[in-house]
């Protein structure tokens, strides 16, 4: 990895507008984060992101499909050995079901290791008549609702970076280091199984899998590929400071890699075509998502893959759908049609998250499940309808129990989401929820 020659080439979008950029007040020290950034070693390796992005064409070609999932925002408080060890528990544990239940290859991402930087609908955020600038993520400001938590810090940025650095260094641990051996898959469930409906069944197909594995060693086989898991770390590749300060050329290939995450993605405010998210993410080699808002024109979705995918090779580029559990079944038809059409190989993938927010009456921001659900029906259906593969689902979820979604096996009401609201930014599925989730989608996929 070359940082000195990654300067220029990724670095072409800042002759682009760039919407969702913090206004930092003193543009001299940005300049010197971003050189401290640039002589920081990769967190992760390009042949990595290669391995992701193979892995991907297999979701893409309908071999495979996408687990995604974690917070909507992370943040520098919650790096902890428990926070991180629950959150990839939820996320084997998912993974388990749907490889079980739904028979199928399962590659592993989580929204981790860098989700720190959110774009905001609004600039500002009044409250008791006090206007302050929005929060925007740990990356670029504080959440107190002071006036000086909310004013950038390019300091933050490389905080980002040790936040990211350490999560990575302890779910690497994890995932290779015998605890996401697939004997272990009694244990991630162990603190869970007496209180909750979806712990129990999950308990009845872990011993299903243990029986399985009993099977085969009683025969002989202890294949290697049962004792580690491969996982992958992603996040929307917001602020471009940072993203390019990360951004190296690779010395085997000598194309450039963005080398803070495996897979970046591209949100639903900031996929203007002719800014600059789009050209940033278009130099680099990373497997990219994008997020497809109900808006999005199969035109759109057209220009995306001629500017992102000109190679047309599958697993370099996921539509991320969003489109809410009433447009769904409306909106994605016309582009899967088209895409396909088109010849070109993407993976489609449904967040039934981003689309299905509202306000309770408490005035929390909450989601129902059902409507969750919903969504990834609707996503099924369409792909059913049209002989296309639904390659995977995003997820806003953690480990922990809070109540920040309404509805679920374990039923959440409106009038309990107080009790343990705790996300930073957009509700999040508690542990019983997700697993609820991969149970149901399990379902799905083995009957489409
Ligand atoms: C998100 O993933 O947290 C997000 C902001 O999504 P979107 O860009 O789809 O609104
Ligand atoms: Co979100």
């Amino acid at each position: 990895m070359n940082a000195k020659t990654s300067a220029g080439a990724g670095n072409t979008w800042r002759d682009l507008p760039a919407a969702q950029q913090p206004e930092y007040p003193d543009p001299e020290a940005l300049r010197a984060v971003i050189a401290d950034l640039e002589s920081y070693p990769p967190l992760v390796f390009a042949g990595e992101c290669d391995q992701l992005r193979a892995r991907m064409g297999a979701v893409a070609r309908g071999e495979a499909f996408l687990l995604q999932g974690g917070d909507c925002a992370e943040a520098f408080d919650a790096v902890s050995a428990d926070q991180i060890r629950n959150k990839l528990k939820t996320l084997l544990q998912m993974g388990a079901v749907l490889t079980y239940a739904a028979s199928v290859p399962v590659v592993k991402v989580g929204r981790i290791a860098g989700q720190y930087s959110k774009p905001r609908s609004k600039p500002t955020e009044t409250r008791d008549g006090v206007t302050l600038p929005t929060y925007r993520g740990d990356s670029v400001n504080g959440f107190d609702f002071t006036e000086a938590a909310r004013i950038p810090d390019p300091e933050r940025l490389k905080r980002m970076y040790h936040a990211s650095a350490s999560t990575l260094n302890l779910v690497r641990a994890f995932t290779t280091g015998g605890y996401a051996d697939l004997r272990q898959v009694h244990a991630w469930n162990q603190d869970f199984v007496k209180s909750s409906p979806s712990g129990q069944r999950y308990e009845q197909l872990a011993r299903e899998i243990d029986n399985a594995l009993n099977f085969m060693h009683a025969c002989g086989a202890d294949p290697e590929e049962f004792k580690t898991v491969e996982f992958y770390s992603s996040h929307e590749a917001l602020l471009l400071d940072y993203e390019s300060a990360l951004t190296r050329v690779d010395s085997r290939t000598g194309q450039l890699y963005d080398v803070s995450a495996h897979m970046v993605w591209i949100g639903e405010r900031t996929r203007q075509l002719d800014h600059a998210h789009i050209e940033f993410a278009s130099k680099i080699r990373n497997p990219i998502g994008i997020k497809l808002g109900p808006t999005t024109t199969a035109e759109e979705a057209l220009q995306y893959i001629e500017r992102l995918d000109p190679e047309r090779e599958p697993g370099r580029l996921t539509f991320i759908v969003r489109m809410g559990a009433d447009k769904i079944r409306d909106k994605l038809p016309e582009l899967v049609e088209k895409v396909t059409a088109s010849g070109a190989t993407v993976a489609w993938v449904t967040d039934p998250m981003h689309g299905n927010t509202f306000e309770a009456a408490s005035g929390h921001k909450t989601r129902r499940f059902d409507d969750v659900l919903d969504e990834v029906k609707g996503f099924f259906e369409v792909h059913k309808a049209l002989g296309t593969h639904p390659g995977g689902i995003h997820v806003e979820l953690t480990g922990d129990d809070v109540t920040e979604c309404v509805g679920g096996g374990d039923e959440i009401f409106v009038d309990d989401l107080h009790q343990r609201y705790e996300t930073a930014c957009d509700p999040r599925l508690n542990r019983s929820q997700s697993l609820d989730l991969a149970f149901l989608v399990a379902e799905m996929y083995r009957d489409q």
